[in-house]
């Protein structure tokens, strides 16, 4: 055989090119896009009013201190990473008057951002957790069933969208967990649902806590928007402190990704909820070996970035300010997209914009409407027809507009 030229036969022949992520592929495919009209509505990532992304002050401010500090080195982090940040973290998601943190009962580990976080409580169940079902709402973020599944998980789903009210589903959803099996995993979003906006009110929390409690089904909670849905960190932790109040475990997976604007540093924390201070120890043990294999020990950077803003009362403040500022204009983009469509005479009803919370619509356009944006006018959103509202900006909601205009008249 010859191993040179055209003759070679690589080892790899047989690997076939696998399709694109179905929501950083959005991106792809608008990096490719000529037209100077584009428009990204596809990825989850904040936007200026320009369009531009944002580093915060705050960060920014934070790093400095960090440069400018000698004293500050390279060394490997713990394998459950940065001890300050890991207590600010639970402090800053289960409230700082948190019965459940003050008794020691909370095993938190830096991970690797959002995701994986979710990837470390999923395999840690799946070793250590005697139902491996976890339920996922219909529908979900599309990266939850695959980290899941990796992770050693069945991973099945409970009802939670109604296309028709283009609200909760909450009679399906209170049936499918009502016959889950005892003990069953659920995955909770913990505010801003993803894709759809629709969060439970606090009443529907309350029901979903007192069902879930009765059948011992296990809380996950994802929690990637604290702060973005409302402009409130507190507000957006509330159902995550209502099931930790009641003295029942839970999981609970953070990301600063959004909330801190630090996506590409992959800063985020793992909490586990336990009953005693000694079963919590044992479950951080049990954590490391998780993790260990896995990446070793999480990146120092980002981590220190937020311990840096969580501890210093000023820089907190500051913080919340500016996160206020980023939820506030993307509510001022919901009311603006709305009353352009109203402006236009639009067939259906949009108030659906204006009602879902965080980060995303879900317009409700089907994908053949979807297609017909981006052929005609150049907008990108994944095919489910989620957009993400801080993606947009006061020039680009005309456009937005005419397109959904068009797509609703033109296309069934
Ligand atoms: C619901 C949900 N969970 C988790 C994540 C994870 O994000 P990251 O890993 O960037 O923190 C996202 C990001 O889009 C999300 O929407």
């Amino acid at each position: 055989m010859s191993v040179s030229g055209d003759h070679f036969n690589s080892v790899f022949a047989n690997v076939v090119q696998a399709p694109e992520d179905p929501i950083l592929g959005v991106t792809v495919a608008y990096n490719k896009d000529p037209s100077p009209d584009k428009l990204n509505l596809g990825v989850g990532a904040y936007r200026t009013e320009e369009g531009k992304p944002l580093v915060l002050n705050v960060v920014r401010k934070a790093e400095q201190l960090l440069v400018n500090d000698p004293s500050r080195v390279k060394e490997y982090l713990p394998i459950t990473g940065l001890a300050d940040f890991n207590k600010l973290s639970a402090k800053l998601i289960f409230g700082a008057d948190s019965v459940a943190i003050q008794e020691n009962r909370v095993a938190t580990v830096q991970c690797l951002s959002g995701t994986g976080s979710l990837r470390v409580g999923g395999e840690f169940l799946a070793r250590h957790y005697h139902e491996r079902t976890i339920y996922i709402p219909q529908p979900t973020w599309g990266n939850h069933p695959k980290v899941f599944t990796l992770a050693g998980l069945s991973v099945k789903t409970y009802r939670y969208y109604n296309p028709n009210t283009r609200g909760l589903d909450f009679e399906g959803l209170l049936e499918d967990l009502g016959n889950a099996p005892i003990g069953a995993i659920v995955l909770l979003h913990a505010c801003a649902h993803n894709p759809t906006g629709v969060d439970p009110t606090s009443d529907q929390w309350e029901h979903i806590r007192l069902l879930m409690r009765s059948k011992g089904l296990l809380p996950f909670f994802d929690s990637a928007y604290q702060g973005f849905a409302s402009g409130s960190l507190d507000a957006d932790a509330l159902s995550v402190r209502m099931f930790v109040a009641d003295g029942a475990e839970c999981l609970a997976a953070q990301s600063y990704a959004k909330n801190m604007g630090l996506y590409g540093e992959r800063v985020g924390a793992l909490s586990i909820v336990c009953k005693t201070a000694e079963e919590a120890t044992r479950v951080e043990s049990q954590l490391k070996l998780v993790i260990r294999p896995m990446y070793s020990n999480p990146p120092i950077h980002g981590a220190s970035i937020v311990a840096t803003v969580l501890k210093d009362r000023d820089m907190y403040d500051e913080w919340t300010v500016e996160l206020k500022a980023m939820a506030d204009r993307i509510i001022s983009m919901r009311k603006q997209l709305f009353d352009a469509l109203q402006a236009r005479g639009t067939p259906g009803d949009w108030s659906h914009i204006l009602k879902q919370i965080g980060m995303f619509t879900f317009t409700g356009l089907n994908a053949d409407q979807v297609a017909y944006m981006r052929k005609e006018y150049h907008i990108y959103m994944t095919s489910d027809g989620r957009i993400s509202m801080a993606g947009l900006s006061s020039r680009t909601v005309p456009h937005l507009a005419d397109a959904i205009h068009a797509a609703i008249s033109n296309v069934a």
